[in-house]
């Protein structure tokens, strides 16, 4: 996350150690520490080879990989800058306030080294989804569940959007603290609820109107194959090429759901799953 001096970021200076508890230690230059798996991925605006050593030293752990690279780069090749959907204003923390626009809500972003700035194919479609559910579908939507969160934009967008309860998960404790620092840049810390959880270990409680699950295809398959999944009346799912959608589909519950919407951007897909109730729940 941007901490002052620093107001964007430009290089970054990755170092990732073969272990994921590091000893604590503070460095003005320290963008975050990703945890991915039994890797430790720190980031920092700086080249920081002596701090990497002494740790590595204090702990044991190894450099696997060292890069040093622009932002962009990391962004996949993108320049992350304003955008706007057709109801909301999306803004990176480090562009100048905007003239109001009357049209839009506003988000402003600190999007870290974490998915979710919104320039990505997938997160897009959700952006543009969730806007469609609550614009055009006459749907009365309370609570959203956002499965996944990285920065946390989806769930600020459903809390623009007019949303009074949602919780927001990721199993990487550098996307929790970025998203939570994203809530409170927006201040919705009412309405959104970020928190560490991992999917691949438990269920959340799934008592929600709308879960939305932007993820990659092993999840998503262990997801639909456990029926406590399917308890919300709608499921945004994304994260999946079209490749991938025999299996996808072959894993959603027989009978269980229905297909409200499918989306495409680029080679991406979306789709917007209804859960059909049963006739007890209908009566
Ligand atoms: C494709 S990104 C989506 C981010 C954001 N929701 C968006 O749409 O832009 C997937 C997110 O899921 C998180 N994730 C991956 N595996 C997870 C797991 N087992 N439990 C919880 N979150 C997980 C990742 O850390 C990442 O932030």
């Amino acid at each position: 996350m941007l901490q002052p001096p620093y107001i964007r970021y430009d290089q970054l200076y990755v170092y990732y150690l073969d272990k994921r508890k590091l000893p604590t230690f503070s460095d003005p230059d320290l963008i975050g520490t990703w945890i991915e798996d039994e890797t430790a991925i720190l980031f920092f605006h700086r080249p920081k080879e002596r701090l990497i050593d002494r740790l590595c030293n204090d702990c044991g752990a190894t450099i696997v990989y060292q890069a040093d690279l622009n932002y962009q780069d990391w962004e996949a090749g993108v320049e992350i800058t304003s955008f706007a959907t057709r109801y909301l204003a999306v803004r990176p923390i480090w562009e100048e306030e905007p003239a109001p626009d009357p049209a839009r809500r506003t988000i402003v972003l600190d999007p870290s080294v974490i998915f979710g700035s919104g320039f990505h194919a997938t997160t897009r479609l959700c952006l543009e989804t969730l806007e469609t559910v609550f614009f055009e579908s006459g749907e009365r939507i309370r609570s959203v569940l956002d499965l996944g969160t990285g920065t946390g934009l989806l769930a600020i967008a459903a809390a623009r959007l007019g949303v009074e309860r949602v919780t927001a998960l990721d199993n990487n404790p550098l996307a929790v603290d970025v998203a939570r620092r994203n809530v409170e840049l927006n201040g919705c810390a009412a309405q959104v609820d970020v928190r560490c959880h991992d999917l691949q270990n438990s269920l959340p409680e799934m008592n929600y109107d709308l879960v939305i699950t932007n993820l990659y295809k092993g999840l998503l398959l262990q997801l639909f194959e456990n029926p406590g999944f399917w308890q919300p009346r709608l499921f945004m799912v994304s994260g999946f090429i079209p490749g991938m959608e025999p299996d996808l589909l072959a894993a959603l519950p027989a009978g269980g759901v229905r297909m409200l919407l499918r989306a495409n951007r680029e080679q991406w897909r979306l789709w917007l799953l209804e859960k059909r109730r049963t006739e007890h729940e209908q009566s």
